[in-house]
């Protein structure tokens, strides 16, 4: 499984500068939100890995607000990791690693990042096929410690409904490019959850119908 090369140009919109660097209007948009919901939830210290890292544009920010946490961003493409490294530079924070490439959607990945305290993931599960959100729970799980804390956030059906005209566009013309990805259902994500060994601590509805997912990892 590898970066999908059939998504609609709406599934991630970004802005080139010459330096590498990627900016994309979404995550600058949705940056505030999520800094003050990692703020709240995210443990104080140790290890924390951002999945899907994107632009960079994240991960500067939310090593801001907890400085004591030690930030691994990761991407599967290398071009995000050019854009990840030249932001990472302008803000020139001690307590961020330089960017790894990362499949999450691989089985396996998380035997090299055990003992996360926190993973925090923006915008991917639409992206995957319900095998690889499956992969990708169960290695999340896997790689926290106990106690750990994850936060997954994105575009999801509620009660297996699409539930603005936004999403249904969205959806529907991610499934058009690729009949495997499209919006998974919060009931499916729940149910993964247990399974998973992940508490589910809350939901959290975020702007432009988006909601994120607050868990732990079972075990202390
Ligand atoms: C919509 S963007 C979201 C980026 C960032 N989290 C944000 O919200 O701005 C999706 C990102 O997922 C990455 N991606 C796609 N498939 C992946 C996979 N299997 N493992 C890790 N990253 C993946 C893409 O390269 C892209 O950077």
């Amino acid at each position: 499984m590898s970066l999908r090369s059939k998504l609609p140009s709406t599934a991630s919109v970004v802005v080139q500068s010459g330096d590498g660097r990627l900016s994309a209007p979404a995550a600058e948009k949705n940056a505030g939100p999520i800094t003050k919901l990692v703020e709240e939830f995210a443990p104080d210290k140790g290890l924390a890995l951002e999945i899907a890292s994107g632009t960079g544009q994240h991960i500067v920010k939310l090593a801001v607000v907890k400085p004591n946490l030690n930030w691994q961003p990761s991407d599967i493409d290398p071009i995000r990791i050019a854009s990840i490294e030249t932001w990472c530079k302008d803000y020139n924070l001690a307590n961020v690693r330089p960017p790894i490439i990362l499949n999450a959607t691989e089985i396996g990945w998380s035997s090299k990042f055990t003992s996360q305290k926190f993973i925090f993931l923006v915008n991917l599960f639409h992206l995957i096929s319900e095998d690889e959100a499956t992969i990708l729970i169960s290695e999340i799980s896997a790689a926290l410690a106990p106690g750990g804390r994850s936060i997954i956030y994105g575009p999801f059906k509620r009660n297996n409904k699409l539930t603005s005209a936004g999403d249904q566009t969205f959806h529907h013309s991610l499934i058009e490019a690729d009949p495997q990805i499209g919006y998974k259902n919060d009931a499916w994500m729940t149910a993964k959850f247990k399974e998973e060994k992940l508490g589910l601590l809350k939901v959290v509805p975020m702007p432009a119908n988006n909601l994120a997912f607050v868990c732990e990892k079972l075990g202390m």
